[in-house]
Parts: C-alpha cells; structure tokens; sequence
C-alpha cells in the first residue's frame, strides 16, 4: 500500500507529548467516506499547541495534528461529493479526536465535508482556514448583536495572529474603522496595509484597574482574553460588542457586572465548532461581502517538514500572519 507524508503526535508512558514526521497509510486514518487529497492546511494556534504539546488539545494518541484542511476529493463513498470536487473541513474533531490535516491524505465522515464556495480558490480556502471562519463568525455574532460600521471603532487584538489579521482585513472591507493591538512594533505597516487605521503597541498600552475606563470601542475581537479582556469589557462604548474566541494571553477574566448593567456591553462567545447551516451561512458571506483582500499577504507558505519548526515559533507568538502548507 502507498504511503504519505503526516505530522503524527504521540503521547508516551509518562503523558509527555512528541511530534514527528512520519509515512502514513490510508488504512491508519479515521474513519470516514471521504478521502481528501491535501493541497493546503493552515497552522492555527490550537496546532502548535498541538504539535508543541504546549496545550492538552488531542483527545487520543496517536493522532495526526491539524484542524483544516483544504483539497480534492480522491474517493468518496458518500453520493454528496465526487472526485475532483474542491472542498475542505474545517475542525468538528480534524486533528483533535480524528486524525488531522497536517498530511497528504485526509479521511473524514462526509458531514464534516463542504464545497469551496463559488468562486473561491482552494488556496484562499486554505489560507482562511479555522482562523478565517472563527473571524468571520465572530463580525456575524457582532453584527447579529447591533455592530454595524458606523457605531464608533472596531479593536482588534492579537492582530497579527492568523484570526487578528483575517479580522482586521474583513472588518475594513466592511467599513468598520480598525484600530490593531499588537505586541510586535515591526508589523505596524503589514497592519495599515491589511485595513487598520490605527495601530496599538502592547507595551504602550494602559488599562487601568477601574471598573469603567474610558469608552473608547464599538466592538472588539478578542484572540487574547486574560487581561486585555478585561480592560476591554471596561472600554467599550455603550452597547459596545466584543467577539471573545481566544486565550493566547490568558484564560482568566476579571472584571465586573458594570460594564454590563450600566453600558451594556455585549460579550459573545464565538465557538468556530459551529453546527453545518451556520457555518454555510457564515461561508456565504466569506464568500461575499467578508472575503478579504488581502489574503496573499497574510498567508506564507511552508512546507509539511516545517510544521514542527513553525509551531514552537507560533506558540511564542513570534509568527506574524499565518502559516500554509502547500502540498504540492
Ligand atoms: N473559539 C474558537 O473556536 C477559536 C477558533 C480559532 C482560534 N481560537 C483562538 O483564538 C486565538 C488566536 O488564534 P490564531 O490561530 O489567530 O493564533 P495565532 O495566529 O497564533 O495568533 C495569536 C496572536 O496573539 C498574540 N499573542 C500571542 N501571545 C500573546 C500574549 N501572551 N499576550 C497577548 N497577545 C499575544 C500575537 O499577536 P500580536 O503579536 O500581534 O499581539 C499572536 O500573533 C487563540 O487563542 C486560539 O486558540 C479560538
């Protein structure tokens, strides 16, 4: 039997967790009525911690890392999709629980499975990734929510993170006006190119410890939770909304019930994990009015034996944009 290339992560005796590239066989995978021939598959946070075994995310070993991916369809037993179709599969359990996308090959159940929209290319499906969709969800929860761009501006943390620069691209398609948080002062020109009109510096940010600082945001995406969480649930306009889907800076939340009660402030949690007609409604509007512009600047291609290699440098939060694996 044809073998192929994967990034598998193992787990031994004593629970400590390694990463390598491996000859992988059809046979091994999950199971699934769709075998996928990878083209492209982005490193998202959870992946390298994943692959890093920074953070406790697969739910058996051993499993091959990699929560999207995006190819054609080689076989199919299930009458939905044909070969050749171009598809992908964002999360469900794809390198969680079920074998991931960091590999040649991909077999999934055919629910999990979705046509690229039309007109989109695979390579702007695969650079969007998790971390496009989660963006993505998360303006529609917003704007669900009241958000619209004319209520006052839109921060964006973590901003040149893979969901962060996705955001900010999105919203200023959209009209919003972007203000970026980052923590790198060497990315502020990629952040202006991508939308933003405004960049914040991590290290010269003051959040103050009141209950209520100073009203500043009508939205917010928050990749970061932790701290600026918090200082962003005290700076919101009234009826301000935050999209809250990430830790990269922490798991914690501190604050208080005033924001709510005496502004209003809408936190919406965003699971990218979402049932199938939400995630075809949310991909229509990917597809639309939220596909960004400037996909070939935030996506850069690597190879399948630089994942392991990209992972310890994403989990440090050094990577600027997102990582894609071009199959072939
Ligand atoms: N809820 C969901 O369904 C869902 C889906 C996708 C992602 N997420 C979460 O969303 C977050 C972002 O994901 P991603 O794939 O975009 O990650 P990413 O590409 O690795 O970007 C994370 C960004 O966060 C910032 N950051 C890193 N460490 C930080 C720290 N200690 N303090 C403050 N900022 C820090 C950095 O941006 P700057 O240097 O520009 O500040 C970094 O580039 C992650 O926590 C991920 O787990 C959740």
């Amino acid at each position: 039997m044809s073998t192929f290339k994967a990034v598998r992560v193992s787990q031994d005796a004593g629970k400590s967790v390694s990463a390598a590239l491996v000859e992988a066989t059809i046979d091994e995978l999950g199971a699934g009525e769709v075998v996928i021939a990878s083209r492209f598959s982005s490193i998202n946070y959870k992946d390298a911690l994943a692959v890093t075994g920074r953070g406790r995310i697969m739910s058996r070993f051993p499993c091959i890392a990699g929560i999207d991916v995006a190819g054609v369809v080689e076989s199919s037993a299930d009458a939905r999709f044909r070969p050749g179709d171009a598809v992908f599969v964002n999360g469900f359990g794809l390198g969680v629980s079920h074998d991931g996308g960091f590999a040649e090959r991909v077999r999934v159940p055919a629910d999990w499975v979705i046509p690229v929209p039309q007109g989109m290319s695979l390579l702007e499906v695969g650079t969007l990734g998790v971390a496009g969709f989660t963006a993505a969800l998360a303006i529609h929860l917003m704007e669900l929510n009241g958000l619209s761009p004319d209520a006052g501006r839109v921060l964006v943390n973590g901003a040149t993170g893979g969901c962060g620069s996705i955001g900010i691209d999105m919203l200023a398609r959209r009209g919003y006006q972007v203000v970026a948080l980052t923590g790198k002062p060497g990315s502020r020109e990629y952040l202006m190119e991508l939308g933003a009109s405004e960049v914040i510096l991590r290290s010269e940010l003051e959040m103050g410890t009141r209950p209520l600082e100073k009203a500043q945001f009508a939205g917010a995406l928050d990749s970061v939770g932790g701290a600026q969480l918090s200082w962003l649930t005290r700076s919101m306009l009234e009826n301000g909304v935050i999209g809250a889907f990430g830790n990269a800076g922490g798991a914690d939340l501190a604050t208080s019930v005033f924001p709510f009660i005496l502004r209003g402030v809408r936190l919406i949690g965003v699971n990218s994990n979402a049932p199938m007609p939400v995630r075809q409604q949310v991909w229509a509007r990917v597809a639309t009015d939220l596909r960004p512009r400037h996909l070939d600047r935030v996506g850069f291609p690597v190879t399948l034996d630089q994942v392991i290699e990209h992972c310890a440098r994403s989990v440090e939060g050094q990577v600027q944009g997102r990582a894609v694996i071009h199959y072939r």
